[in-house]
């Protein structure tokens, strides 16, 4: 497709959905570094690195403990694992998420059980969710879990939850892999909920060069049991096993990448902060732009709007050379490994509605604002086509 005449702007050379190779660019000495260090000690499994980040996320989330594993989905796992969650027990889920965020359950024998969206921040509905604890449990199955979704970088809101998490007993497990860096109520995610898991895949917010996740907790005898669950149910030594447990630690490797990644961190998340903000003020009255809740800092993983003809936006912005996503087409609860859960009892409308409205635009801290201009008369030009 040729762009109209009245397109004037020159494409950038190439925007890139998100541009690990900037980033590089920008730390590659300090990367290198500190990669050679590694290599030069030897200590490639649970090396000093890792004791080190691990002590600098805790420090930033402000948790007594943050402990490595070797990814994000591992990060949920463990947890469920170290509070003996199983067979017969529900682990409430919301459907417009990552598959990670049931697979953890399903894993570890329980039941996940989704729970439908609110439509303006697409964050786990507090209503949805009480509707589906009592019907868990009317239908015989343990409430057990909730495991809200930090969706795009926004943090849950982790105080309305509260009386149903209480009324419940629910334990909570923040998926926090798309917001490590966001904040809530004053707080630092890592540190609103009794766990919070994150994932460190490359295009996260803060992403390694390979898999690998940690897990933020206050509560020194759950992590203890998580530091054991991820060496293989390890006790006092290395052929002391005390559990059954897994394979799962960061690389020492990772660790060191991710402390040179974390030393920009901050400044990368005022960067994506402001360019979000461009973006709403460049795109907000044409089509639907992210609802930030008024307590919440998103660490904007993703920017996605949301619009009816989502499929053509997606067409004609690509036919411009703007690079785009779907998160995600297909909500769980419709997915074939996982339509035979049980679903909240009012449906989950709001979930399916999004799958078919969302659409992910470019967005990294590197993102100038030439090609964000671009990108938003792209975004103009391209809805007024019929
Ligand atoms: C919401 C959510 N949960 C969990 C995960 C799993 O993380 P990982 O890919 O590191 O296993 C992801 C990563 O894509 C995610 O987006």
């Amino acid at each position: 497709m040729k762009p109209p005449e009245s397109f004037a702007a020159p494409a950038p050379s190439a925007i890139a959905f998100i541009d690990l190779a900037a980033q590089q660019r920008r730390l590659k000495p300090v990367i290198d570094a500190n990669i050679a260090r590694v290599l030069a000690h030897g200590q490639y499994i649970l090396g000093p690195e890792v004791a080190e980040f691990e002590a600098a996320l805790a420090a930033r989330a402000g948790v007594k403990h943050a402990i490595g594993c070797a990814s994000g989905t591992d990060a949920l796992v463990l947890p469920l694992m170290a509070r003996g969650i199983g067979p017969g027990d529900a682990v409430f889920v919301p459907s417009f998420t990552f598959v990670a965020s049931a697979e953890a359950p399903v894993i570890v024998g329980a039941t996940p059980v989704f729970v439908d969206v609110d439509p303006e921040t697409f964050l786990i509905d507090p209503k949805s969710l009480a509707d589906a604890t009592s019907a868990a449990r009317s239908s015989g199955l343990r409430p057990a879990a909730v495991i809200p979704v930090d969706l795009f970088g926004q943090p849950a809101d982790y105080v309305a939850l509260a009386a149903i998490v209480a009324e419940h007993e629910l334990f909570v497990i923040a998926d926090a892999a798309q917001s490590f860096g966001g904040r809530r109520v004053g707080k630092a995610v890592g540190s609103l909920a009794t766990v919070t898991s994150t994932s460190f895949f490359p295009s996260k917010p803060l992403g390694g060069y390979g898999d690998g996740g940690a897990i933020f907790t206050d509560d020194g005898e759950l992590a203890a049991r998580i530091r054991s669950l991820r060496v293989h149910g390890q006790g006092t030594h290395k052929y002391d096993n005390v559990r059954i447990g897994v394979n799962s630690r960061l690389d020492t490797m990772q660790a060191a990448i991710l402390l040179a990644k974390l030393s920009i961190f901050s400044d990368e998340l005022k960067a994506r902060d402001r360019i979000a903000r461009r973006y709403g003020d460049l795109l907000s009255n044409v089509v639907r732009t992210p609802t930030i809740d008024r307590d919440a800092e998103s660490a904007w993983a993703l920017y996605t709007i949301a619009h009816a003809d989502r499929d053509k936006l997606a067409e004609r912005l690509k036919a411009r050379g703007v690079p785009t996503a779907v998160y995600y087409p297909i909500p769980l609860h419709r997915q074939e490994a996982y339509r035979r859960y049980p679903i909240a009892p009012r449906g989950l409308t709001v979930s399916e509605r999004l799958a078919t409205e969302v659409i992910s635009l470019p967005m990294h801290p590197y993102l100038d604002a030439a090609a964000q201009d671009y990108i938003a008369t792209a975004v103009r030009e391209s809805l007024r086509i019929k």
